[in-house]
């Protein structure tokens, strides 16, 4: 399993590092998320030593995954981090981010989330329209500081990946054309809340291709020398977003960091000693080193010669096969050598005909209900993007850190879930 960052089988039952799976589900039950936390602090690192060489940030976006837990072990090994909102801020803040190294995206901030950010003192806002431009500028002169703000450019570069996770085309509504950055930046004097500190993209998520990058940091560098004549000192953060792509599949690839920095080297040449490089990794520093484990509640046949595998987990818990069609590996966590392959579509308990995790798998044929089944590659946008549809509550979270566990996120109970509701 090429594609699973520390989980493996030994002796035939899935482990997740040196920890069996089987051990950890007797006590928390299941649905539950596991994540090696080793393999997430290793990817981190392989990420920022690709890019030795340049000054260089990485900002790990929090969406991706938004485990305090998490964050707190990225902070502590020197990482710094996206936040899309001030909710995500206050994980960060609570996890012990180091404010200067946190960075805020999103193409709707409200007052809210600005006031909350500079409070904070991060490093910088991505911006991504005049309206919002002008409401950093006017909350940051009430507060008597003028905030750094990064533009983000939308290149207009079609990338290949699901449309729902595209971001770098004119039509998106992510980002500033170059006429628009180009705009804002004459009208810069007139903003004294504002000072613009560099240009920004991000084109979208799951790409395994380095070109759209190289194409879009080429026209970011042109946009980048069109301003600067404009502003009264240089701008020089250059923030080539994430989006980098992983395996979900044996057959599949990852876009390397190394393949990566070495297009971002090319493409600055001799200006990268005078360019903060800033990226924002989500998915490639997690999907791989999480899986989601359930049982299997119902076994029922559907076609000839095929099975509705029904878990305890559902379309509430991992969103992205019905609204992305995304595949995830699904495999057995005990496995059995000698049974037959079983046809199966694996499902989940949700009421909704589109809560299919995936559909035409094998899946060994003496599976029975109450056994284990690994959702695979399911620690991006998995547990961060769960909803309590048809009142299932949150599902438990654990780290396995060494040879040890611990629950992350404890299961959310029935009146967790009621909290804050009136009968009248
Ligand atoms: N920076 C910005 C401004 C973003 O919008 C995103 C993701 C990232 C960085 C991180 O991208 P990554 O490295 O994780 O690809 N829910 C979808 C993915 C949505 C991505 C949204 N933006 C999925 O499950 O595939």
């Amino acid at each position: 399993m090429t594609f699973a960052d520390g989980f493996s089988y030994r002796d035939g039952s899935l482990h997740c590092g040196p920890v069996r799976i089987a051990d950890i589900t007797r006590e928390t039950g299941t649905p539950v998320w596991v994540y090696h936390f080793d393999s997430i602090v290793a990817r981190y690192h392989e990420h920022r030593d690709a890019f030795a060489g340049l000054t260089h940030q990485t900002c790990y976006a929090v969406k991706a995954n938004s485990s305090l837990a998490l964050l707190r072990m990225l902070a502590r090994a020197g990482c710094g981090f996206d936040a899309n909102s001030r909710g995500e801020l206050h994980r960060c803040l609570t996890a012990g981010a180091d404010p200067t190294r946190i960075i805020m995206t999103g193409v709707g901030k409200s007052s809210a989330d600005i006031a909350a950010a500079l409070d904070a003192g991060i490093a910088y806002f991505n911006v991504e329209s005049a309206s919002e431009c002008r409401l950093i500028s006017e909350l940051a002169t009430r507060r008597g500081v003028r905030a750094n703000i990064v533009l983000r450019l939308n290149p207009d570069i079609e990338t290949d990946t699901h449309p729902y996770i595209s971001t770098g085309e004119a039509s998106h509504k992510f980002g500033l054309n170059p006429a628009d950055i180009r705009t804002l930046a004459s009208q810069e004097s007139w903003l004294p809340g504002v000072r613009i500190a560099g240009l920004s993209f991000h084109l979208g998520s799951q790409l395994v291709s380095t070109d759209p990058y190289r194409d879009a940091l080429r026209l970011l560098l042109k946009v980048l020398d069109d301003i600067t004549p404009l502003l009264p000192e240089a701008p020089d953060v250059v923030d080539v977003g994430g989006g980098f792509g992983v395996p979900y599949a044996a057959d599949e690839s990852a876009l390397s960091p190394e393949s990566l920095a070495d297009v971002i080297r090319d493409v600055l040449g001799d200006r990268a000693a005078s360019i903060q490089l800033i990226t924002e990794p989500g998915r490639s520093f997690v999907a791989n080193a999480g899986a989601l484990f359930c049982s299997v509640e119902h076994l029922k046949p559907s076609a000839p010669n095929r099975t509705f595998v029904i878990l305890d987990a559902g379309m509430n818990d991992l969103m992205r096969p019905a609204l992305y069609q995304a595949r995830h590996a699904i495999i057995p966590v005990q496995r059995d050598e000698n049974a037959e392959p079983m046809l199966c579509d694996v499902v989940g308990p949700v009421c909704e005909s589109s809560d299919v995790f995936v559909a035409g798998t094998e899946l060994p044929s003496s599976l029975q209900r109450g056994q284990l089944v690994a959702i695979l590659s399911a620690g991006a946008y998995g547990s961060s993007m769960s909803s309590t549809y048809n009142s299932r509550p949150l599902a438990t979270e654990v780290a396995v850190v060494g040879d040890a566990w611990t629950v992350i996120r404890e299961r959310q109970t029935l009146d967790d879930m009621l909290r804050g509701e009136k009968l009248r």
